[in-house]
Parts: structure tokens; sequence; C-alpha cells
């Protein structure tokens, strides 16, 4: 089971800041989570659209806009960052799931993962994008995976997700059952389950043969 580090490290260190993505890498997360919003042609890594719960800045992001936004405290008196520095700090060397939170994210991120390809320090299957939005997922680059997010179960989703291009069938804990889970299997689809914090439920999604969960605390995962 491939556990991801959910918005880096962040049961430790303030989500979606570069110190939590350094944290999970460290760790020994094979792989990062991290959510993108587009904000005049730049893509920051933060999670809500409002400032308010994990910077000392209020209000939306396109209220604020971009040099705004950089100049808050994102925790730890660091930076909201940029979707590139993330690519700077891991260097190849942590795949990373972007997923793709507001719209017009798609093709600006395809456009900055191919850069990253091409400077030959990552690799196309080291990224994998998914979102709830699944029409600007669509828009996302093929050449990357990708995950469809399904904030709540629905009877066709097995198959929703494979119309989509999905490789990876990515579910809340609670909808996490084993029928779901084998039939997304049996279609060639992985499965990734959100939030996975607590050691019994991840001894659990480990007995189900879930292939990845998102962890807050990588390191209660990749004990097991
Ligand atoms: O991609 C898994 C998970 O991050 C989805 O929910 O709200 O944590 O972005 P959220
Ligand atoms: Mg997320």
């Amino acid at each position: 089971m491939i556990i991801i580090g959910h918005r880096g490290a962040s049961g430790n260190y303030p989500e979606n800041t570069l110190s939590a993505f350094q944290h999970a890498a460290a760790l020994g997360c094979p792989w990062v989570e991290l959510d993108v919003h587009q904000l005049e042609g730049e893509l920051l890594v933060i999670h809500d659209e409002q400032l308010d719960r994990t910077t000392n800045g209020s209000g939306s992001l396109a209220a604020a806009g971009l040099a705004a936004v950089r100049r808050l405290d994102a925790g730890n008196e660091e930076q909201v960052p940029l979707l590139s520095e993330v690519l700077t700090l891991l260097d190849g060397k942590v795949g990373i799931n972007v997923e793709l939170k507001g719209p017009g994210t798609a093709e600006p991120t395809s456009q900055l993962l191919r850069k990253a390809c091409q400077t030959g320090r990552w690799r196309a299957d080291q990224f994998l994008l998914s979102a709830f939005d699944h029409a600007e997922l669509q828009r996302a680059d093929p050449i990357f995976a990708r995950g469809v997010l399904w904030g709540r179960p629905v009877p066709d989703m097995v198959e929703r997700s494979l119309a989509m291009g999905g490789q990876w069938m990515n579910i809340a804990l609670k909808a996490a059952t084993e029928d779901r889970i084998t039939a997304a299997q049996q279609a060639g689809l992985k499965v990734a389950v959100y939030t996975v914090n607590e050691p019994a439920d991840l001894a659990a999604m480990r007995a189900l043969k879930v292939d990845a969960v998102f962890c807050d605390f990588p390191e209660r995962g990749l004990q097991g």
C-alpha cells in the first residue's frame, strides 16, 4: 500500500508548505499530495479558495491577488508555495499527486509538469493529476495519470472513472467498502482512499488491499 503524504506531512507541519513536503520526503514517503489554485497565471499550493484557515490573511485568493497572497504567512513564517517551488524542492525524488482545486488549473499544471519532465529531473509517471471537478480533470494532459476523485459514492463510479480516462479512483474512507474496492480493481483501476490517519483504519485499508492512502501522519502508515 502506497502512503501518500496528504498536503505533505500535514499532521506535524503547516499543510501544503515546503516544510510539510520536505518532512514527508525525509520520512521516506514515496508520494505527496498537494492542492493547487490558479491565480494570475501562477499555480499556488493551497487547499482553500479562502485564505483564513491556513494563512494570516482573510478573504478569497482572487480578491487578495497574487502579490498579497505571497506576502502572507502560511505557518512557520513560510509562504504559500508555488507548484514550481515544490518541484524544485522535491527534484524528482518523490511522486506528486497534484489535486486541481480551481478552474483553469488543468492546463497550466500540465504545461508546468511537462516542462519539468523535459529537464530530465522528472518522469511523467511521477505525477498523478486528480480533481473532484471532473470537467477540469479531463482538460489535463493525458500523458499524466488521472485520479478521479469522488466526494460521495455513486453507483456507476467505476464506469465513469474509466470513461474519464482515469487510472485511479480516489474515494473517501467512509466509502471504502470491500465491494467497491474489488469492483474498481477488477475493472483495472487502482484505488486510493482519503484521509486515513488512525492506525486501525490504516490496517483495515491494508487488509482490503487498497492501492494507496492519503495520510496526514505518513510515519504511521510507513511503519506498518
Ligand atoms: O486527494 C485526496 C484529498 O486531498 C481530497 O480531499 O479536501 O483533502 O483535498 P481534500
Ligand atoms: Mg487534496
